[in-house]
């Protein structure tokens, strides 16, 4: 199914710190599909009080949390109403495990996955990018107080995984985890790599023009 067709199913994968959040909301308010970021989604049930502690170590450690915790809440909030139009996963699936339960979910429910979206950046930049990303508390505006710097009024949060110690795990962690699903996906057909150095607009430019020979 395409986007002219009524649907849009899509995962965002990449390195922390890659962008994946930043370009997510662009593709996100084009196809008028809900960003799914379990990442978000962990944060809001700490922030709430409703993560248990060995999740929040994990996360503060730049480790990964267990499979079928991330899958739960994927199978869960993939069939809320506003998913009706398709949806973009962005930091889900991680891992070979959570790309088969996702391909088998899909499966069940007779729909299936339209692309796959790799942002390659090499990792000097990516520690950069991580340490000093600030978002807005508020909004969930995200920014970078060297590249796109926040307004004086905006009230700022930086993530407990975005110490400089913790993203170099992060980085290993996705280098062991989360690589193997770049050669699944290509297998697949559905994978598109795109090129994640440069501005902000020049990403966004790029994504377009690798989703416009999908969703055509
Ligand atoms: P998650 O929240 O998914 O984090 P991540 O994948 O590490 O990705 P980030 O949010 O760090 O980066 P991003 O690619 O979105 O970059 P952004 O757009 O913000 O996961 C956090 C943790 O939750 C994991 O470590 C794990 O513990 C757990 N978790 C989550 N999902 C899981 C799963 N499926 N399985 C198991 N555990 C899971 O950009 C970064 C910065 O760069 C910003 O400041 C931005 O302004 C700036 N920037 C963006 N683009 C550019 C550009 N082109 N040029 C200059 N600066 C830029």
């Amino acid at each position: 199914m395409t986007a002219a067709s009524g649907g849009l199913r899509l995962v965002f994968v990449g390195p922390p710190g890659a962008g994946k959040g930043t370009q997510a909301k662009f593709i996100c308010e084009r196809f008028g599909i809900p960003q799914i970021s379990t990442g978000d989604m962990l944060r809001l049930a700490k922030t709430e009080g409703r993560l248990p502690q060995e999740l929040v170590e994990a996360m503060a450690k730049g480790a990964l949390v267990p499979d079928e915790v991330v899958v739960g809440l994927i199978a869960d909030r993939t069939q809320l109403p506003d998913t009706a139009k398709g949806f973009l996963l962005d930091g889900f699936p991680r891992t070979g495990p959570q790309a088969e339960s996702l391909g088998s979910m899909l499966t069940a429910r007779s729909l299936k996955l339209d692309v796959v979206v790799a942002l390659d950046v090499p990792r000097e930049l990516l520690v950069e990018r991580a340490v000093l990303r600030r978002t807005d508390k508020r909004t969930g505006q995200i920014y970078h107080l060297k590249y796109n710097p926040p307004p004086p009024d905006a009230d700022l949060e930086h993530r407990a995984d975005d110490k400089e110690e913790v993203v170099h795990k992060r980085l290993s962690t996705y280098e062991q985890m989360t690589a193997e699903l770049l050669p699944y996906y290509e297998k697949l057909g559905v994978l598109r790599r795109v090129n994640g150095v440069g501005s902000v607009e020049e990403v966004k430019v790029r994504i377009s023009d690798a989703l416009s020979r999908t969703t055509a």
